[in-house]
Order: C-alpha cells, then sequence, then structure tokens
C-alpha cells in the first residue's frame, strides 16, 4: 500500500518491508500473494483502522485527500455504475454546518475534510440496494487508504437531507447517504 516502502531483496528474493517506518517481517520468496501471511499491509490497515471521531491540529495535504478519494473510484461497482459522487468539504464553515445534519455527526465539526456520498435517485427500486452496497464498498476502501496514511476516519449517517442538500448544492433528486470525516487522530480509539 501506498506507505510502504520496498527495500531490495538479497538473492534468494526476501525483501523487507515499512509501512511508515516501522519494520514488517521479512516477506520470503519472490510470489506474492500468500507465500506469507506476516508480511502483508493490508492486513496491517485492516486491523488498525477504527472510527476516529476526535482530530488534532494537522491538515491534510491534497494529495493525500486525492488519494482517498481515488481509492474510492477504484472500488468496484455493480454493472461498473459508479453510480455516486464523492463531494469532498474542507471548510470549516461547511464542516460545521454538516455536524448539524445528524444527531450523530458532531466529529465532523472538527474534522479537516469530509467526504460525502451523495446518490441519484435510482432508475429503478433495484438499484435502490444494490447503489447502497456500492457505496459501503466505496466508503470501506475510503476509510483503508486513509488509515495507510495514518489518516483516521468517522463514518456518519444523514438525517436532514434538506440541509445536506442546501449545503452543497445537491439536486433534489440526489441522495445525502453517509459522510466520512477525515483528520490526524487526537486520540486512539
Ligand atoms: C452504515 C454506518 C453508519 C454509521 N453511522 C455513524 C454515525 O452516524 N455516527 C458515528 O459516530 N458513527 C457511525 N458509524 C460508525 C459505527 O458506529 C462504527 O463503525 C462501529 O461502532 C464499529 O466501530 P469501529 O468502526 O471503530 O470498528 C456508522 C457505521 C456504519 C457502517
Amino acid at each position: 500500500m501506498s506507505g510502504a516502502t520496498t527495500l531490495p531483496g538479497n538473492e534468494r528474493g526476501q525483501v523487507a518491508r515499512t509501512v511508515r517506518g516501522r519494520s514488517l517481517s521479512l516477506v520470503t520468496g519472490p510470489t506474492p500473494g500468500l507465500a506469507s501471511l506476516d508480511g502483508m499491509e493490508t492486513w496491517d490497515a485492516i486491523r488498525a483502522r477504527r472510527n476516529v471521531r476526535s482530530y488534532d491540529d494537522r491538515s491534510i495535504a491534497p494529495e493525500h485527500l486525492d488519494r482517498i478519494l481515488e481509492a474510492g473510484r477504484r472500488a468496484p461497482s455493480a454493472s461498473n455504475r459508479q453510480k455516486w459522487d464523492f463531494v469532498l468539504v474542507t471548510l470549516p464553515d461547511q464542516l460545521q454546518e454538516l455536524s448539524t445534519v445528524w444527531v450523530g455527526a458532531s466529529h465532523v465539526a472538527t474534522a479537516k475534510a469530509a467526504i460525502v456520498l451523495v446518490l441519484p435517485e435510482p432508475e429503478s427500486e433495484r438499484y435502490r440496494t444494490i447503489d447502497q452496497y456500492d457505496l459501503g464498498q466505496a466508503t470501506m476502501v475510503m476509510m483503508l487508504a486513509a488509515t495507510d496514511l495514518g489518516i483516521g476516519s468517522g463514518h456518519s449517517a444523514i438525517g436532514d437531507q434538506e440541509a445536506c442538500r442546501r449545503i452543497l448544492d445537491t439536486p433534489a433528486d440526489h441522495l445525502c447517504a453517509y459522510m466520512i470525516a477525515l483528520g490526524y487522530p487526537a486520540d486512539d480509539p
């Protein structure tokens, strides 16, 4: 994953891997995949991810926000529909406003950014569940990409659709489905 550095291997194909300066165990052999369960940075990110709702003062570099969004864009979707918009919000006033659209959204106010996942009204009922499924997958990969960069992320549902549409200037036939708040963790949940 992105934070990983692969050091030169020896003649037996051993490589030492580090994630953000932390050494992982040696991965033996040139064959990627299941040769060793110890060296998978993906597994580290899966284990490290928690809902982070408390953030420190550091802002998030634009290229890191791009990386997180790119992870979402690469998520699979039914028939490759990609029927989603990922709306990035970084303005403190807008983040503050978004924190009021749901009772469980207060952490968005102090986040450094939020990604609002927006869905158009589906063309048939069948797609309502499918599109939500696709958003779930996109959410998870974005959260893992954030974790990989040392950035905390926290879900929030959205209750007040009218308010969310007003804040984001979203068309009336679009659903503000979920938010992902982002920031460097101020605690260790
Ligand atoms: C669909 C969904 C909606 C969620 N909505 C909220 C929310 O509105 N506010 C919040 O603080 N956490 C929300 N969460 C986060 C869950 O509370 C959290 O994932 C769960 O408690 C497990 O904790 P963990 O993510 O740290 O492992 C939501 C999670 C999911 C999957």
